[in-house]
């Protein structure tokens, strides 16, 4: 392979805290490394428009530690078809971009699969979502963060749950994932977990609120990821409602407030080592793959093979929820 001397970054699908550390990261190695560093604005709908720059160390001065991310993102639906492709091509050819790094989640890898197969740009992936749901990695940029946003907020409806001696439903982020779920509702103490990989049993769900009550348990907390098959928050008040009238219940979701904020020291230290990771693996010829963490180590994965994380949840989890909320 050629060696590369322009490179470019961007940020797709839905943002995640610590993809600001992540472009720090790449555009500090590339120029480290004496490459040019070019940034598309607005993830594959930028790089269709055109919408790119050239960068300089100083565009990422006093980012680490901020949310959101400087490129902009964007959900493309003209880049899932076969002529906003080309677009995307041509426009990468035009400013002399010989090879990418690509921060986002499944659908921004999903789409990298079929781009770069068709059309040999050499490509790197950085996993940044707060979901969670790819597999090749342990860790994605933004999933602690967002796990602490929820924890925090079910900590504070924990208090005025116990005030008024109420059942509160939580509905966290994860359409298709329960990682959010599992590990705040672990980490905040609930009393039930629901998520998308698991059948929700409601008369369980019931059953479990009704042997509260003997209880006495004053506090049930539930939590719930909003792709459960169940449904959400609201779905939930109203079969709980509906079984027992006279209790006090309330629901609360979260929504894109697990999105925002500054990200953990988790995250902002692994969007450095993955963006690190990223330009040295195109350095040495890598393409078409995503930079992972597994027991603490960068691994590279096929983009191919990383969409949709499968792995069934941890039986460990689910039994711990169990027995610590009896
Ligand atoms: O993929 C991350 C995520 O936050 C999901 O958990 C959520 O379902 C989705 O994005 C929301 O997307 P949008 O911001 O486009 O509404």
């Amino acid at each position: 392979m050629a060696k590369i001397t322009n490179v470019g970054i961007m940020t797709s699908g839905g943002d995640a805290p610590g993809m600001n550390a992540a472009i720090r990261a790449v555009v500090r190695t590339a120029l480290y490394h004496k490459l040019d560093v070019y940034g598309i604005r607005h993830g594959y709908q930028g790089m269709i428009n055109g919408d790119i720059f050239k960068m300089q160390t100083t565009d990422v001065s006093n980012i680490i530690q901020r949310g959101g991310t400087i490129l902009k993102t964007a959900r493309s639906r003209e880049f899932m078809t076969a002529s906003g492709m080309k677009k995307a091509y041509d426009e990468i050819c035009r400013h002399n971009i010989e090879a990418l790094v690509l921060i986002g989640g499944d659908g921004t890898f999903r789409g990298a699969d079929e781009f770069f197969g068709k059309y040999s740009v050499p490509a790197i992936g950085i996993p940044g979502t707060i979901d969670k749901d790819l597999s090749g990695t342990d860790f994605t940029i933004g999933f602690d963060t967002a796990v602490n946003t929820a924890m925090e907020a079910i900590d504070k409806i924990r208090d005025t749950a116990e005030a008024h001696d109420r059942l509160f439903i939580i509905e966290v982020m994860g359409r298709d994932a329960g990682y959010i779920a599992l590990n705040s509702g672990i980490a905040g103490g609930a009393e039930d977990i629901l998520i998308p990989e698991e059948v929700t049993d409601i008369e369980e769900v019931l059953s479990r609120i009704d042997s509260d009550e003997l209880r006495k348990k004053t506090v049930h907390l539930i939590v719930v990821a909003e792709g459960d098959d169940f449904g959400g928050a609201k779905e939930l008040q109203a079969a709980i409602t509906e079984r027992f009238p006279l209790l006090d219940v309330r629901s609360c979701i979260l929504g894109h407030i697990q999105r925002g904020g500054s990200p953990t020291f988790a995250d902002r230290v692994l969007a450095s080592r993955l963006g690190h990771a990223a330009i040295r693996a195109l350095i040495e010829g890598k393409t078409q793959m995503m930079a992972g963490i597994i027991n603490n180590e960068i691994v590279f994965t096929p983009f191919s093979s990383v969409v949709k994380n499968t792995m069934p949840v941890n039986a460990d989890m689910t039994e711990i929820i169990r027995v610590l909320s009896h």
